[in-house]
C-alpha cells in the first residue's frame, strides 16, 4: 500500500545496464516457507551507455532475502543494499555469477501475482511484474534469459511438477519429497516464466506440425474436471493448424501444456510452453457450459496459443508496448474465429464490445492511447483500449495493405525480430517496409487517444453522373492531447442502386480502384471523393465491416436505413442499419414515456428477418436484438439510466406485442428436440429461439412463463437452461425464477464454474432491488472474496446492472466503494477493476455525478494500492474538465 506513487514515462526508457544470459532457479516448496535459490549469469550490456552502473534487481514486499553470493563468495551487508524493495550491488565486474537465496510464503499471497496457492496447488502469474515476488530479478520484458527450473515438493500432495520448456530430470528425494527439472531453450523475459505444483490429472493429445514434428499436447486439471478438456484440446489443434496456414507459423517446442486454476486475475496467460488458464476460460462440457462459453474458450485458447509467436518469440521492449503483443494477438484470434465460424457474426460481436466498452473508456478519465505515454501501475492498462482498439489498429493496417502485403509484413516482422524485444514502431516499420506503403501518419493511432467522429456528407449531380462524398474527421481532446492530428484510416464502402445492387466504382484521380467495393484512404481533416459514371442517385453503404474504430455520422433517412437493413450485402452494415433504427426508436420512446407507439415500418423490418427461413439464424438473432442499455448510454449526451431502461423495456414490449405470433412461431421452429448438437446451425437456432423467448416474456403472459419453465425443466443444455432462467429473472416484480434458482443451485453446487454463473445471473439482473440481492449473496457459503471469478460474478455483475449500480440514492456507489476498500487489501488488480466504473461520471446526471465523486473522494482518503490510487486520482483530476 502506498500513496507516494511514481509515474513511469515511456520517454525515459533506457536499455538495461546488465543482461542475464542464464537463470537457474531452485524452488523448494514447503508448508511455511518456500525457498528460492536463483543463480544468474550476468554481464554488462554493451548497448547500455552506463558502463559503470550499479546492478539493481527488483523484489516484491513479501520476499525475505537470506543470502547473496557473487562468483561463489558470500557478500556481507556492505556488499549490497536493500532499499525500497530493490537489491542494489555497486561494485560489479564485466561478467559474474550472482546467487541469491530468498524465502517466500505463496500460501499468503492473495494478490495472485507471483507464486501463489490456488486451492491445493501452487501456480504462478508473472505478467506484468509478478516475477519480482518470487525472487530479486531484472523484472522487465527486454531482459531475455534462458531459464532452467528445479522444483521440489512433497510427492503425495504435489505429484505433478511443471515449468516452461522440456522436462530434463526428475526423481525421488528423502522425506517423501520429489523433484523435477525443466529447461526452456528459448530466451524469454521473466513475465513468461511459469511453474505449477499440484495434484492434477492429465488429458493428452498430439499435433503434427507442417514440417512433420510431433508435438505433445497436455491439459492438466483437478480430477473432477477431467471430462471438461475435450473442447480446449480440439480448439488448440484447430488454432495450431490455422496459424500454420494463415501466418506460416509453427509451434517450436515438442510439448505444449495448459493448466487450469480456479483463482486467476484474468482469462489466461501465455507462459512459454506452459499456458495457465482461469478454469472458467478452458473447462467446458455441454451440460455446464453455454454456447457463448464454448465460443469464448475457443477464442482464448487460440489467443494464448498465438502468443507463442506474437508475444513470446517476438516480445515487448517495455510495458508501454503492450499492444504490440495484445492488439496483434486479439486481431489474430478474431481472424481465427471469423475464418472458423461466421465472419459477420464475429465482427458484430467485436464491434459491439468495442463501441460499448472501449468508446466508454476513451471518453473516461482512464482514456489512453493504445501505446500509453505514462502509467503508475501497468496492471491498469490491460484494457479494452490496448486489447480491442489495438486489434482494430492492426486490422486497419490489414485493410490498407490488403491480404498479400499484410502477410508479407507479418512475415517480415516475425523473421526480422525473432528472439527480440521490440516496439510498436518496429511492427509498423515491418508493415511499411514490406508493402512500400507510407505508414508514418498512421502511427498517430498509437499516440493519440479518443474516438474520432467521421462526418460524411454527399451530393449527386444527375446531369454529370457525379457523386461527391466528403469525409471530415475530428477527435475530442483527451488528457494526454488537446489537439489531435488527423488519422490515416481505411474507409470501406460501396454505392447501391435502387435494387440494392453494388454499382461499379470509378473514382476521379484514383485508377487503382476498380470493382464495386473499395477502401478509401482517409488522411486529411476533410477530403472529398468524386465518383464518376454514377448512373443513378446511389445509397451509400459506408464504413463496411466497421473498417475503422470511429463514430460514423451520416444523415441517413429512415427510408435509407430500412433499405440497407434489407438489401446491404455487407453483413455488418445490414445489422448496423437495423441497430440505428432501433436506437432512433428507443430515443423516441424516451420522449414518450407515457405510451410509445412503434412504427409499422420498424415492425415489418423486424418481421421480414424473423420469418425468413433462409437466413442464418445466428444472424437473425443479431438483427432483431435491441442495443444494450450500456450501448444506448454510449450514444447519449447525458445519460439518464432509468429513462434508458424504461424506454428499452417499452421497446421490448412493443416489439413483442406487435410480433407475438411471429416470435412464437420462430421459437417453435428453432426449438431443437433432437440430440444435442454444436454445429453452427444448432447454435444459431438456440440463439434465435432464446431471443424470441426473452421478447415473449416481456409480455407478462402465463403462457410464456410456462414456456420458459418447461425449457428449464427439459435441462437440455446450459444455453437453454440459462436463457430460460434469465428470461424469468428479468421480469420486474416477479419471483417466478426463485424456485428454479434453488433447484439450479442444488443441481450444480459442487461445480464452482456453474455456481459462478448462478451468482452472475442473479447479480446482473437489471431489475430493481439488486443491492439487497447482492448483499444476501455475499453472505452465501459459496461466495469467496479472495476468488476473482466470484467477485466478478457478484460485484462485477452488479455494476453492469445499471439501474442498481446507479440507484438515485447513491447506495450502489457506496456499496461498490466499500467493496473496493475491502478488496484493495486482498487483491489490488481486482479492486482497481471495480474502481474504473466509478470514474465514469462525466455524462451522468448532476446528482449521480456528485454521488460518484463522493465515493472517489472517500477512497482517495484511504491508504490505497498503486492500482486503485491511479484510477481514483485520474477520475478526481478529471472532475473539473
Ligand atoms: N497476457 C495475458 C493475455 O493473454 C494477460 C494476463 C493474464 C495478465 N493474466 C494476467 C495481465 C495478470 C496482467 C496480470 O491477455
Ligand atoms: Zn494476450
Amino acid at each position: 500500500m502506498t500513496t507516494n506513487s511514481q509515474v513511469i514515462y515511456l520517454k525515459n526508457y533506457k536499455p538495461p545496464a546488465f543482461l542475464i544470459d542464464t537463470t537457474d532457479l531452485d524452488i523448494r516448496i514447503g508448508d511455511e516457507y518456500t525457498s528460492v535459490v536463483t543463480r544468474l549469469k550476468i554481464r554488462r550490456n554493451p548497448a547500455s551507455s552506463e558502463m559503470s552502473a550499479e546492478l539493481v534487481l527488483q523484489g516484491g514486499k513479501g520476499i525475505k532475502l537470506q543470502e547473496v553470493m557473487m562468483d561463489g563468495l558470500i557478500l556481507d551487508s556492505s556488499g549490497y543494499e536493500l532499499e525500497d524493495s530493490k537489491l542494489c550491488i555497486q561494485q560489479c565486474p564485466e561478467t559474474f555469477e550472482l546467487t541469491t537465496e530468498c524465502l517466500i510464503q505463496p500460501q499468503l499471497n492473495t494478490s495472485l501475482e507471483g507464486l501463489y496457492k490456488s486451492g491445493g496447488m501452487y501456480c504462478t502469474q508473472c505478467e506484468a511484474e509478478g516475477f519480482r515476488n518470487i525472487t530479486y530479478y531484472l523484472d522487465r520484458p527486454d531482459a531475455l534469459s534462458v531459464f532452467t527450473t528445479r522444483i521440489s515438493a512433497p510427492k503425495t500432495s504435489y505429484p505433478v511438477l511443471l515449468a516452461n520448456g522440456n522436462p530434463v530430470d526428475s526423481g525421488d528425494l528423502d522425506n517423501g519429497e520429489h523433484f523435477a527439472v525443466w529447461h526452456d531453450p528459448f530466451p524469454k523475459p521473466a513475465y513468461l516464466f511459469a511453474m505449477v505444483a499440484g495434484d492434477l490429472v492429465r488429458q493428452d493429445d498430439e499435433f503434427i506440425t507442417a514440417s512433420g514434428r510431433k508435438v505433445d499436447l497436455q491439459i492438466f486439471v483437478e480430477a473432477h474436471n477431467s471430462h471438461k478438456c475435450d473442447h480446449a484440446l480440439a480448439s488448440l489443434k484447430r488454432s495450431m493448424l490455422w496459424d500454420e496456414k494463415t501466418y506460416g507459423r509453427e509451434y517450436d517446442l515438442d510439448l505444449f501444456m495448459i493448466v487450469a486454476v480456479d483463482d486467476f486475475n484474468m482469462g489466461a496467460m501465455e507462459n512459454k510452453g506452459l499456458n495457465i488458464f482461469n478454469s472458467d476460460c478452458v473447462l467446458a462440457d455441454p451440460a455446464t457450459s453455454s454456447d457463448a462459453m464454448f465460443e469464448r474458450i475457443e477464442g482464448i485458447v487460440a489467443h494464448e496459443y498465438f502468443h507463442n509467436w506474437s508475444g513470446n518469440r517476438v516480445t515487448c521492449r517495455d510495458w508501454f508496448q503492450l499492444s504490440l503483443k495484445e492488439g496483434f494477438t486479439v486481431y489474430r484470434d478474431a481472424q481465427y474465429t471469423a475464418d472458423t465460424y461466421s465472419a459477420a457474426v464475429k465482427r458484430i460481436d467485436d464491434v459491439t464490445i468495442l463501441r460499448t466498452h472501449q468508446f466508454a473508456e476513451d471518453a473516461s478519465p482512464m482514456a489512453h492511447p493504445i501505446r500509453p505515454a505514462s502509467y503508475i501501475e501497468i496492471n491498469n492498462f490491460y484494457s479494452v483500449t490496448v486489447y480491442e482498439k489495438g486489434a482494430e489498429v492492426v486490422g486497419m493496417m490489414h485493410s490498407l495493405l490488403g491480404d498479400h502485403l499484410f502477410r508479407k509484413g507479418s512475415d517480415l516482422y516475425f523473421d526480422r525480430h525473432d528472439g527480440q524485444a521490440v516496439t510498436t514502431d518496429h511492427f509498423v516499420a515491418a508493415m511499411g517496409d514490406a508493402s512500400g506503403i507510407d505508414l508514418s501518419q498512421f502511427k498517430h493511432w498509437y499516440s493519440q487517444a479518443g474516438t474520432p467522429t467521421l462526418t460524411v456528407t454527399d451530393s449527386y449531380d444527375a446531369a454529370a453522373q457525379e457523386y461527391r462524398l466528403t469525409v471530415a474527421q475530428s477527435t475530442p481532446a483527451t488528457a494526454e492531447c488537446q489537439h489531435k492530428q488527423p488519422f490515416h484510416m481505411p474507409f470501406r464502402m460501396a454505392l447501391l442502386d435502387a435494387n440494392g445492387t453494388e454499382m461499379p466504382l470509378v473514382v476521379q484521380g484514383n485508377d487503382a480502384i476498380t470493382g464495386t467495393t473499395c477502401v478509401l484512404d482517409i488522411k486529411q481533416a476533410q477530403q472529398t471523393f468524386v465518383f464518376q459514371e454514377v448512373k443513378q442517385h446511389p445509397i451509400p453503404s459506408l464504413l463496411r465491416g466497421f473498417s475503422a474504430p470511429v463514430k460514423l455520422d451520416y444523415a441517413y433517412t429512415k427510408a435509407q436505413l430500412l433499405f440497407l437493413a434489407s438489401k446491404d450485402q455487407d453483413g455488418f452494415c445490414r445489422w448496423e442499419a437495423c441497430q440505428r433504427l432501433l436506437i432512433e426508436a428507443t430515443e423516441e420512446a424516451m420522449l414518450h414515456t407515457d405510451g410509445y407507439q412503434i412504427t409499422d415500418a420498424l415492425v415489418s423490418m423486424l418481421r421480414s428477418s424473423l420469418v425468413d427461413e433462409h437466413l442464418d439464424t445466428a444472424m437473425v438473432a443479431k438483427l432483431i436484438q435491441l442495443p444494450s442499455e450500456a450501448y444506448l448510454a454510449e450514444t447519449q449526451t447525458t445519460v439518464d439510466v432509468d429513462l434508458i431502461h424504461a424506454a428499452r423495456e417499452a421497446m421490448r414490449m412493443a416489439i413483442a406485442s406487435a410480433l407475438e405470433n411471429e416470435l412464437l412461431t420462430c421459437y417453435q421452429r428453432c426449438h431443437d428436440t433432437g440430440p444435442f448438437s454444436q454445429t453452427g446451425g444448432a447454435i444459431g437456432n438456440r440463439a434465435l429461439k432464446n431471443t424470441c423467448l426473452s421478447y415473449l416474456n416481456s409480455l407478462g403472459k402465463t403462457q410464456y412463463h410456462n414456456m420458459a419453465q418447461q425449457q428449464y425443466a427439459l435441462q437440455a443444455n446450459m444455453t437453454d437452461v440459462g436463457a430460460a432462467l434469465n428470461s424469468l429473472i428479468a421480469i420486474e416484480g416477479s419471483n417466478l425464477a426463485t424456485p428454479l434458482l434453488t433447484d439450479f443451485y442444488q443441481r450444480w453446487h459442487t461445480d464452482t464454474q456453474v455456481v459462478d454463473q448462478w451468482f452472475a445471473m442473479q447479480c446482473g439482473a437489471n431489475r430493481s432491488g439488486g443491492l439487497e440481492q447482492v448483499q444476501q449473496l455475499l453472505q452465501h457459503s459459496a461466495f469467496d472474496i479472495r476468488n476473482p471469478n466470484k467477485v466478478r460474478s457478484v460485484v462485477g455483475s452488479f455494476i453492469r446492472s445499471a439501474i442498481n449500480f446507479h440507484a438515485a440514492d447513491g447506495s450502489g456507489y457506496a456499496f461498490v466503494g466499500d467493496m473496493i476498500l475491502k478488496l484493495d487489501a486482498i487483491n489490488p488488480m481486482i479492486a482497481s477493476g471495480l474502481a474504473k466504473p466509478l470514474g465514469r461520471f462525466k455524462r451522468q446526471t448532476p446528482q449521480r455525478k456528485a454521488l460518484m465523486q463522493k465515493q472517489l473522494q472517500r477512497l482517495s482518503e484511504a491508504q490505497l494500492s498503486k492500482d486503485v490510487f491511479e484510477v481514483v486520482n485520474r477520475a478526481l483530476d478529471s472532475s473539473n474538465d
